[in-house]
Formats: C-alpha cells, structure tokens, sequence
C-alpha cells in the first residue's frame, strides 16, 4: 500500500523548457511540478498523505506557526547516478533528525519510514528534474508546522508535513573558491538549553541580522561563538567547521546542544579516520585558531553541509583581527581530498564502504 498516491500535474513544466532552466540552477529558485503533503491532527493521527501538483497553502492569518515559529525543516539532495539512475545520501539520517527536531519543538514524531516514502515517491515523480553536471542536485526540502488555528501559545493540536525540490547548482556563486568568514562578538546562534540542535526555523531567523553584519564587512557567512563564554567556536548559520592542522589531524567543535549534527560533518569525520587521519571532537577557542593559523599549525579550514558540501574558508575578520587561511585562494590538499571522495561516494562513483548511498528505483 502506498502513504502517498501520485496525482500527476495537469500541466508540468514541457521537457525543452525544463531542460533550459536547468542548465544554470542556481541555488533554491527553480522547483519542480509537484510536493508531497500528509497531515497530523490529534484524532487521526497521520493521513491524507499524497503528491500532487505543487501550488500555494491557503492559510488562516491565525495559523498557529504564523506567530509562535512552531516549524521544524530538513535539507538533503537526490543525486544522479553515472549510469542514469538516482540516489539519495543517507536520507535516515535526516529523518531521524527530523524526529529530533520535532521532539524539541513540542511537535509529533514522523515516522521514519513515512519520511523516506515521501521523498522516494517525490524524487519518483520528479526524477527528470535532478540536474546533470558536476555539483548539480535536486535539493529536497521536507518541512512540518504548526496548521491549527489558534492563539493561545501551546503545542498545536494540527500540523502539516510538506516535501518540496528544487534543481540546485552550488551554493555559492564562487563555487569552489574559498569563502570568507566574519566571527561575530555581538550575536549568538544558540544558547545551551536553546534550539541550536534542532533544525528549525527560528534559529535562521535569528542568523540573518549577524549574516547582514558579516555581509557589510564583506564577508560571505557569519561564524558564531559559544553563548556562555563567548570563547569557543560553533559553526556557521548553516555549516559546520573543520580545522586541519599542519600533522594531518582535523579538529571540529563537538555535537553539544547548541550546534546541528550535520550529516555531512559525521560523513566527513569517518572518511578523514578511514584515511588515517586523526579527528578531535572538541572545543577550539577562535583565539587558539587564529594564534594556530597565525604559527602554521593550522593549515586549512573548510565549512560543510549539504548545500554547501566542502567549502574551503579563505578569509577570516573579527574586531580581534583578520587572518588568511593557506593562501587564502584556494582549497588545502586536505580539504580538497575529502570534497572529492564526498562527491564521488554522493554520485556512485567511487566505493561505499559504509553504506550510504540509497539507490532508488
Ligand atoms: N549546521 C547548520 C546550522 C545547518 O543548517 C546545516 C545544514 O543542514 C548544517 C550544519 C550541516 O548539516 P548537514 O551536513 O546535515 O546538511
Ligand atoms: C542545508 O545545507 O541543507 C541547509 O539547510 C543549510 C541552508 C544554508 C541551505
């Protein structure tokens, strides 16, 4: 039995102009014919799951989400296969972090087995928009909120489920060149006890203040601190870090309750171990990054996520002083190796070891 029968689009995008749009992506505009929607109220539980085309929400203006932000989202990628196919990376991961999410924000667990039939039966459908091309996805973005309409500040008792994609190229308009960092002293992501760990969107709503700052001092993201002692560094608004030093070892801040298990980042720590790298979970104060970049004991520094993939940072400003990473151009060795092997596994091109590729169909 199927949780989400198809209703195909009356009107899909036609094939010649599909295949323009997707020769240049871009990040997060262009999206496909259809969505996946399933509902959960108290008394039904999950149902009315489908795909159908994509098309608006109507919404009462006393939706719950609209004022109390009760909104928990995800970020994966359908990957085309060298021999045509597609597969996914990992999805479990995702939707177990979805249930993690969902805990957090007082909302009810998707089970995970409903999570990956809606994305497999939505990349089904829209298989013919996962771009070609190098660093070309069809980004998947599965979301749930608050759809109960009502005011008083509570848990809803309504909530709607939505997986929409999109046909992305890379995140940044640089592509692989390194990006710039502005490490903010004023601002925090998250604080302990908060909803840093969590994958909702009020933690992206409060980054975009600290973002503009890091843009008007011309820096591509903003890199947060640890909230208590204002020491120690997090992550970006939505990438993790890694450090590498000049013996080969990588360091990157530990999974507290202020930072998002990146999927990525725990791919990248088995590959870099697998490779015989040693990798360090554990807290780097910016001033001992700057003074190791400054001494050439750390080499390189990337950022990585989904979106992003493996990004390498180039640049660093903070009140404290700028500093250059490597020669600022591009990628170190280090980064680059883990940004091929990544690639290679996402696109079945080089051997899974471990077991992370979902091919579909
Ligand atoms: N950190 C934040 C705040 C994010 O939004 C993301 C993106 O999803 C990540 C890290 C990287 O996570 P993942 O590798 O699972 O995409
Ligand atoms: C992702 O990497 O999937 C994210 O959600 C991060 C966002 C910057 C697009």
């Amino acid at each position: 039995m199927t949780n989400f029968p198809v209703e195909t689009h009356p009107h899909p995008v036609p094939a010649s102009e599909r295949e323009q749009l997707l020769e240049n992506p871009g990040f997060g505009k262009l999206f496909t014919d259809h969505m996946v929607t399933l509902r959960w109220s108290e008394d039904q539980g999950w149902h009315d799951g489908k795909v159908s085309a994509r098309r608006p929400i109507e919404m009462d203006p006393a939706t719950a989400v609209l004022h109390y932000a009760q909104e928990i989202f995800e970020g994966m990628k359908a990957y085309r296969l060298g021999d045509g196919g597609a597969a996914l990376f990992r999805p479990e991961q995702n939707a177990q972090r979805f249930q993690r999410s969902a805990r957090r924000l007082a909302m009810p667990e998707l089970p995970e087995d409903l999570f990956l039939e809606a994305i497999e039966t939505l990349v089904a459908t829209d298989a013919d928009w996962i771009p070609p091309g190098e660093g070309a996805a069809l980004y998947l973005r599965p979301f749930m909120f608050a759809s109960e309409v009502f005011l008083g500040v509570r848990p809803a008792k309504e909530y709607l489920f939505i997986v929409i994609a999109s046909s992305v190229g890379a995140y940044f308009q640089g592509g692989a060149a390194p990006i710039s960092l502005w490490v903010s002293s004023d601002y925090n992501r998250a604080g302990p006890g908060g909803t840093g760990a969590a994958k909702c969107g009020g933690n992206y709503a409060a980054s975009l203040l600290p973002h503009g700052h890091a843009l008007s001092k011309g820096c591509d993201q903003v890199c947060f601190l640890d909230a208590a002692e204002h020491k120690y560094i997090e992550e970006l608004g939505g990438m993790n870090l890694f450090f590498v030093m000049d013996d080969g070892s990588l360091v990157t801040p530990p999974l507290t309750d202020t930072i998002l298990a990146g999927i990525t980042r725990d791919s990248i720590i088995t590959l870099a171990r697998d490779a015989g790298h040693e990798v360090r979970e554990e807290r780097y104060a910016f001033a001992q990054w700057k003074a190791d970049v400054e001494s050439g004991r750390c080499v390189e520094t990337f950022a990585c996520g989904t979106a992003a993939v493996v990004t390498p940072v180039g640049h660093v400003k903070s009140e404290q002083g700028d500093f250059t990473i490597g020669d600022g151009k591009q990628a170190g060795d280090v980064t680059a190796k883990l940004h091929t092997q990544l690639e290679a596994i996402q696109r079945g091109e080089s051997n899974d070891a471990h077991g992370w590729v979902k091919r579909l169909g």
